[in-house]
């Protein structure tokens, strides 16, 4: 299948392009890279030897959007353009919401002049906001506590209301939890600008040397050793979840939700001496108080994406990693899910 990535040079997007040339689609990406490079796909292009036709504009620029459509017949679309960073969205919500909502509304009007109707959308696990119980489903009520949040709450809906006009529309969502780590070829990964928010990519820049210690946001929440519990999931497995949901889209007319995650959650603790035990690399730390926003306990419930779409992740035991120079930041992880 001819399948369209947007943000297909991201970190998450990237890895999917590679994973769906892998499956033998042709691929082409639609990515503004505000907060990516043509690098990964020049290096996808270099591991695979299969081209990727790449188009620098910004979903919400429609003419370029409808010229690329008339000019190409896609079968699938998937969409991972948007911001991402609850903290930023927090403090530029009018960003946030003009943004993921104006480019999102952008891409399905011109999905549906064309009568492109499949669509796969990379939302969320931060839609649930805090659990009222673990594992978390699918059928949870939503209640984001940030705006990047309730950008991708407010996208399922809009894509829901879409699916109920009947024309024909086959559309799944996918909540991810925390995705961590890079392909194993360590050509591609993640590589955030500035100091990390989240807690793998620093824990990598600590490992590096490029951070003296990390900080550890509270260790009083009421779990086993105090500090947060979260679903680390691979990001190969979020790649590889959104083929399988590409080959099992709902039937016409209807919309499907699935976490993606492991199943299963992982203290800060146990990720800091799974990290050191598998690069041999000390991880400095410090106990600094909790960070605003955070909850004690996170991870998904995945037997629906079992049941439905026959998925579950490959990447559950810790293979030792390598921690590449400064540079590229990357690190080849998963943490095992005891
Ligand atoms: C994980 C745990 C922190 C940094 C994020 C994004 C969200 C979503 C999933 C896209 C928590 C602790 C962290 C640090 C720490 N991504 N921590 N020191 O907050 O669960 O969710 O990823 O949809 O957008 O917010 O991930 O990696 O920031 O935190 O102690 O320097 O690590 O308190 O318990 P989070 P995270």
């Amino acid at each position: 299948m001819h399948v369209l990535v947007t943000g297909g040079s991201g970190y998450i997007g990237s890895h999917t392009v590679l994973e769906l040339l892998k499956d033998g689609h042709q691929v082409s990406v639609v990515d503004n890279l505000s907060n990516s490079s043509e690098e990964s796909l020049r290096r996808i292009t270099k591991m695979t030897g299969k081209k990727i036709a790449f188009h620098n504009f910004d979903l919400v620029e429609g003419d370029q959007l409808d010229k690329l459509f008339s000019n190409n017949s896609f079968d699938v679309v998937m969409h991972f353009a948007g911001f991402k960073a609850v903290g930023e969205s927090v403090y530029k919500p009018i960003k946030y919401y003009q943004n993921n909502l104006d480019s999102t509304l952008s891409l399905c009007q011109v999905m549906s002049k064309h009568g492109v109707k499949k669509l796969i959308f990379s939302s969320s696990a931060v839609v649930y906001g805090p659990p009222d119980r673990v594992p978390i489903t699918e059928d949870m009520l939503l209640h984001p506590t940030n705006p990047y949040g309730h950008t991708k709450a407010m996208i399922e809906q809009i894509l829901s209301d879409i699916v109920q006009t009947n024309q024909g529309w086959e559309i799944t969502a996918l909540r991810y939890f925390n995705p961590i780590g890079a392909d194993e070829s360590d050509m591609i990964g993640e590589d955030p600008t500035g100091i990390p928010n989240n807690l793998v990519p620093y824990i990598s820049q600590v490992a590096v040397g490029k951070l003296d210690k990390l900080k550890v946001f509270g260790n009083d929440y009421d779990t086993p050793d105090g500090t947060g519990i979260r679903d680390y999931i691979h990001v190969t497995d979020v790649a590889k979840g959104h083929v399988a949901a590409m080959h099992k889209l709902p039937r016409p007319n209807h919309m499907a939700i699935y976490n993606l995650g492991t199943g299963k959650g992982n203290s800060v603790l146990e990720v800091i001496e799974a990290f050191k035990k598998a690069s041999g690399k000390d991880i400095p730390y410090v106990v600094a108080a909790r960070r605003p926003g955070d909850i004690a306990e996170y991870f998904a419930s995945v037997s629906k994406v079992k049941d439905k779409l026959n998925w579950q992740v490959e990447k559950i035991f810790f293979r030792p990693v390598k921690i590449l120079g400064v540079g590229s930041q990357k690190i080849l992880m998963g943490i095992a899910n005891s």
